[in-house]
């Protein structure tokens, strides 16, 4: 793994609280699953916590780059809304809403362009992090008070099937926490994260990788689904992936809530075969640090963005199994 040279240090409130977290699970590791939650979400100490207002300081979502972004997706709207029928209440729910930028530039560009159907509009902000539904609610109060259909919730607070609409994010799925999974010994194993004996740990913040079978079935029928076998020679020892199984379980909860309508996600990643290609033999987690990239989570621990771009394949098939149908084929893979 590489690293920038100029990295923050790690946040050490957050390392003691994972190593005491390490500490007390069961043969003292955790699922770099666990380890990537904490990191990020930690409801005190995560980067989503400490960081409500400086994510563009780290990485640039695209709603940061001007009103384009919200206005293409307004458009989109509006299209869905005509072949809803024109309901007279359209709900939008907008999950992992990051500051808060895309409600503002596609309620204008409703009211400007498609009046018709910003009065059918509800609009819903889903979001984890209670730090960053602060910096949104401070954002957008004005908005808030004087329009009245705005309003966070959490998915509990929706009932089932109830939304007419549709369910969107941006840039949300490669936030999830995910397993990572490497081939040892022509063996497909789950890397987990412990901290080093006490003998030879001579830094109480360092976290080391092991390797050991996978702790929940769900990793080999995800990859029995979709039809990927590795215990074939294509694929070399040390070759190391990922497996986002909240983004399954985040498709089931929408399905669930959804009456009539649709789900867009847009989002870095590939098809399956793309994805877990034999070649891409070091996955594709990614961290940023002030605009720089590189692969090593364990460093600048809470300071730094984590990410892994997204299994579409996975997802798609997910929702065909929850009467979910894809719509329109996937735009190019980025490389
Ligand atoms: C990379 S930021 C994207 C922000 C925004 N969508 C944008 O394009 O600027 C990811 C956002 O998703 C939120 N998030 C992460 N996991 C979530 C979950 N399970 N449900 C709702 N929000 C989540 C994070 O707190 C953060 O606000």
């Amino acid at each position: 793994m590489t690293a920038p040279l100029e990295l923050a240090e790690s946040n050490p409130i957050l390392c003691q609280a994972i190593a005491n977290r390490i500490a007390t699970a069961p043969q003292q590791r955790i699922p770099f699953t666990e380890f990537m939650d904490l990191a990020l979400y930690h409801p005190q100490y995560g980067y989503y916590v400490t960081h409500p207002q400086g994510i563009q300081n780290d990485f640039l979502p695209s709603p940061h780059l001007g009103a384009d972004f919200g206005e293409l997706l307004a458009e989109q709207f509006a299209q869905m809304w005509q072949i809803c029928d024109r309901p007279h209440r359209f709900t939008l729910v907008e999950m992992g809403a990051g500051q808060g930028l895309i409600v503002q530039d596609v309620l204008r560009y409703l009211h400007r362009h498609h009046f018709e159907c910003f009065e059918a509009l509800e609009y819903l902000i889903v979001e984890r992090s209670s730090a960053m539904i602060a910096a949104q609610q401070q954002r957008l109060q004005k908005l808030a008070e004087s329009w009245g259909n705005l309003s966070w919730k959490h998915w509990d607070e929706i009932p089932p099937h109830s939304i007419v609409g549709c369910c969107f994010s941006n840039e949300l799925v490669d936030a999830f926490p995910v397993h990572q999974i490497a081939i040892a010994d022509g063996q497909f194993q789950e890397i987990y994260v412990t901290t080093p004996t006490q003998e030879t740990n001579t830094n109480p913040f360092h976290f080391v990788e092991t390797l050991a079978e996978p702790s929940t079935p769900r990793l080999t029928e995800y990859f029995d689904r979709l039809g990927l076998d590795f215990s074939t020679a294509n694929y070399p020892n040390g070759y190391r992936s990922e497996v986002n199984l909240a983004a399954l379980d985040w498709i089931t909860t929408i399905a669930d809530r959804l009456h009539t309508g649709y789900l867009l996600t847009i989002d870095y990643g590939y098809p399956a075969h793309r994805y877990y290609s034999p070649g891409r033999t070091q996955g594709t987690l990614q961290c940023y640090y002030q605009h720089a990239h590189h692969s090593d989570p364990y460093v600048a621990i809470g300071r730094q963005d984590i990410t892994a771009h997204v299994d579409f394949t996975a997802l798609e098939n997910r929702g065909n199994s929850v009467a979910c149908r894809r719509l329109a084929l996937p735009s190019k893979d980025c490389s």
